[in-house]
């Protein structure tokens, strides 16, 4: 039998209060700066409330409280934590935007005009025109990637309905993008949605590396880092790692038999191409040696425990856990996957299920670098507070929308429209919305989005359940 969530309704009104007790004065000043924060559950976690419950996140102490990453590093004073913040999972939401813009009259150094607002250089005078200019950044707490298409790409942008009307020039696109969680990166098989940081055959590290030198002369408008600055950042972030820890119905969610807790993730093992359904061992460092032997569906093991639990939101999770795992749909149509001839699958996967694309165990993200097209950016579902490219390909002439053409910016393949990577799926509680582009606002709108995407036809019990489990992840 498992301890019923009792002792937690008194843990989380503790967390809603924010009492600080214990805390070193830096962690003060980093939770305090970041978010209410409680003391840690355990040595070394630190806490955030949010709506679901509560995260916690290892790696953060006093010994590296004074880490470049929370520093300005360029001159518009900026740092990695003004868009990767602990609070909220390490990325940022739109509420706390919302709080951010309002306590600061917008001024706050993440409302930048080079790649905060919806166009770059944008008017921001008074606040109403501020309130304007980062409307997406404050709705959907996305990012501008500005890129150009790339030297001889296979296609040419021909036209963009742009509700804004920047008025940048054909040659390059903005794609709205959410920051990706600067923790759990242990598990990366690709760094951004696009994969862009990552060059052919070098080691994660390296991508990393990359990273945070185009975020400080990018993000930061400043000079690149020193190359002490640069390992200190990436060692950091490579050991921070974050889970949810308290879910509000179901208790806590590192305690007895639940195995999750952010320590218990930073244990887990990981190599690239791990338990990847097509045995795909990656050219680059840091990747399995032996073969996988295919994927074992059993992905996600942190709650089976309470498969019998006397507690009926803990069931529930133990249930939407196994529907994560074995719960069977056709997955068809998916560039990258099965979708065109060059693929690595020639036919519909009669029995896919959410594993074959997030297979990395406990972690949920692609642990191959192969970026595929779901449909997310499909011109069937944009927004009118969202840009259609109109995409031309070269050779033939066909044409293409979408709202982001995704890796194809990177290599200049019109195959590669719309190809995103399948990423991590922890601490997802803390830092709605979803998607690379904000479109899902809640997790019930990620289900229901694969519910429709593969006709899945998931009962309104599956829905439930998938859901209890995805916030307690
Ligand atoms: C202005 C906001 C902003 C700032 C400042 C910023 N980032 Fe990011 N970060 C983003 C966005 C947006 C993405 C996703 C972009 C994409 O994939 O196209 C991202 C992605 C990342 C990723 C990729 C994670 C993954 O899963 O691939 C890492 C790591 C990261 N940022 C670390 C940093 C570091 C380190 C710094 C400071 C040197 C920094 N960021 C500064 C917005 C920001
Ligand atoms: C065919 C591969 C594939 C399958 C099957 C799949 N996913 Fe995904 N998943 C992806 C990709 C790729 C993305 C990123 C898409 C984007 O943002 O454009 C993603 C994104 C997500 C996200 C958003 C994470 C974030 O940080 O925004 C969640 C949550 C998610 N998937 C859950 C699920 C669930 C639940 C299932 C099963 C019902 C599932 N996925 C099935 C490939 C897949």
């Amino acid at each position: 039998m498992d301890r019923t969530p009792q002792r937690q309704t008194g843990l989380s009104r503790r967390l809603t209060t924010g009492v600080t007790l214990a805390a070193t004065a830096t962690i003060a000043v980093i939770a305090t700066a970041y978010a209410s924060s409680v003391p840690p559950r355990r040595t070394g976690e630190l806490t955030f409330p949010n709506p679901s419950g509560a995260i916690a996140t290892v790696g953060l102490d006093e010994r590296n409280a004074g880490n470049p990453f929370f520093q300005a590093l360029g001159t518009n004073g900026r740092a990695c934590a003004t868009c990767h913040q602990p609070a909220q999972a390490w990325s940022i939401t739109p509420s706390e935007l919302r709080d951010r813009f309002d306590r600061t009259d917008g001024l706050d150094p993440i409302f930048r005009v080079n790649d905060g607002s919806n166009c770059e250089g944008a008017d921001v005078s008074t606040i109403r025109k501020r309130r304007q200019a980062f409307s997406l950044l404050l709705q959907k707490g996305v990012i501008r990637v500005g890129l150009d298409v790339p030297a001889r790409a296979e296609f040419e942008i021909v036209a963009v309905d742009d509700p804004y009307r920047c008025a940048a020039p054909l040659t390059s696109a903005s794609m709205y993008r959410r920051p990706l969680p600067s923790t759990n990166l242990k598990f990366l098989s690709g760094v951004m949605w696009d994969g862009r940081a990552s060059k052919p055959g070098q080691a994660i590290r390296d991508g990393l590396i990359n990273q945070v030198v185009d975020a400080v002369t990018g993000h930061a408008q400043g000079a690149p880092p020193s190359p002490a600055q640069i390992q200190s950042i990436v060692d950091f972030e490579l050991g921070l790692f974050a889970t949810q820890v308290v879910d509000r119905s179901a208790g806590g969610l590192a305690e007895g038999i639940a195995r999750s807790g952010p320590a218990t993730l930073g244990r887990e093992l990981f190599c690239l191409g791990i338990n990847d359904p097509l045995d795909m061992r990656p050219p680059m460092p840091g990747a399995c040696g032996a073969s996988s032997g295919g994927l074992d569906p059993f992905v996600f093991t942190l709650f089976r425990g309470w498969t019998d639990s006397d507690v009926l939101q803990r069931q529930a999770i133990a249930r939407g856990e196994a529907i994560f795992n074995t719960r069977q749909f056709v997955i068809d149509n998916v560039p990258g996957l099965n979708g065109r001839l060059e693929d690595p699958v020639r036919r519909p996967l009669q029995n896919g299920t959410c594993t074959i694309c997030h297979d990395t165990p406990n972690a949920g993200n692609h642990s191959v670098p192969m970026p595929l097209n779901i449909g997310v950016a499909d011109a069937s579902r944009r927004t009118t507070d969202s840009p259609l490219y109109t995409l031309r390909r070269r050779a033939t002439g066909e044409t293409i929308q979408t709202t982001d053409p995704g890796r194809a910016m990177v290599t200049g393949k019109w195959n590669d429209v719309g190809k995103f990577k399948g990423p991590i799926l922890r601490a997802l509680a803390a830092r709605p919305p979803y998607f690379h582009d904000g479109s899902a606002a809640t997790l019930a709108e990620v289900i229901r989005f694969y519910d429709t995407r593969f006709q899945a036809r998931f009962t309104e019990q599956e829905k439930a359940d998938l859901l209890a489990f995805l916030r307690a992840l």
